[in-house]
C-alpha cells in the first residue's frame, strides 16, 4: 500500500508553490487538490485537535508556521451552533474539510472603502462544505463560517501567512462597524 501523503511532505510542496509563483490563481490550482489529499488521510490529525473554545466559538490548533510568520497551516473545529463574524483574512486562504459539514456564506463589500472603521456587505453566495471538498479563498475575500450541525467540525486551513500577523478584519452585520479581527490559538 502507498504511503499516505504527510503534513511534512504538504509543507514541502506548500513551499515549492509560493517559490515558483505568486499568482493566487495558480497557487490555488496547485494547492487545492493536495489540501484534499492531506484530509483524505489525516494520520498527522491528534485528539488536541479537538479541544475547543467556548469562549470564541471555535478551537485553533498549530500544525505549521513558517519563522517570518508566512505560509501556515492550522487545524479550526468549531463547537455546534456556532461561529465566526464576517471576516477577511489579508491574506490568501485554502480550507479543506476534515469532519462535518460547515456553512459558508461569501459576502462582497458594498461601500466605498473610505473609511476604516465602517463597511456595508451584501451576500453574495451561501453553501455548505463537507468533509473533502476545498474552498479557496482570494485575498480580500470575505466569508462567515458556521456550525449548524449537532456536533463538532473540523477543517484544514492554510494561508498564505498567518492569520494573527495580517491586517484583517472582522464585520458586523447589523451596525456596518469593521474592526481587527485577531483569534486564540493553541
Ligand atoms: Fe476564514
Amino acid at each position: 500500500m502507498a504511503e499516505a501523503y504527510s503534513l511534512q511532505q504538504y509543507i514541502e510542496d506548500l513551499r515549492q508553490i509560493v517559490a515558483d509563483t505568486d499568482d493566487e490563481n495558480e497557487i490555488f490550482e496547485r494547492l487545492a487538490p493536495l489540501a484534499g489529499k492531506l484530509v483524505a488521510e489525516p494520520s498527522w490529525l491528534q485528539s488536541k485537535h479537538y479541544e475547543s473554545d467556548s469562549e470564541q466559538g471555535f478551537g485553533v490548533h498549530l500544525l505549521h508556521e513558517e519563522s517570518d510568520h508566512s505560509l501556515t497551516i492550522l487545524v479550526v473545529n468549531w463547537l455546534p451552533g456556532r461561529g465566526t463574524p464576517p471576516h477577511d483574512h489579508g491574506t490568501w486562504a485554502v480550507v479543506a474539510g476534515i469532519e462535518g459539514v460547515e456553512h459558508n456564506q461569501r459576502y462582497a463589500r458594498v461601500d466605498d472603502g473610505s473609511r476604516d472603521d465602517y463597511a456595508e456587505l451584501e451576500l453574495k453566495k451561501s453553501f455548505d462544505a463537507s468533509p473533502g471538498e476545498v474552498i479557496c479563498i482570494r485575498t480580500g475575500g470575505i466569508h462567515k463560517v458556521s456550525n449548524e450541525t449537532d456536533g463538532l467540525t473540523l477543517s484544514l486551513h492554510t494561508y498564505g501567512r498567518h492569520v494573527n500577523y495580517t491586517n484583517r478584519s472582522q464585520f458586523d452585520l447589523a451596525s456596518n462597524e469593521r474592526k481587527a479581527f485577531k483569534v486564540s490559538v493553541e
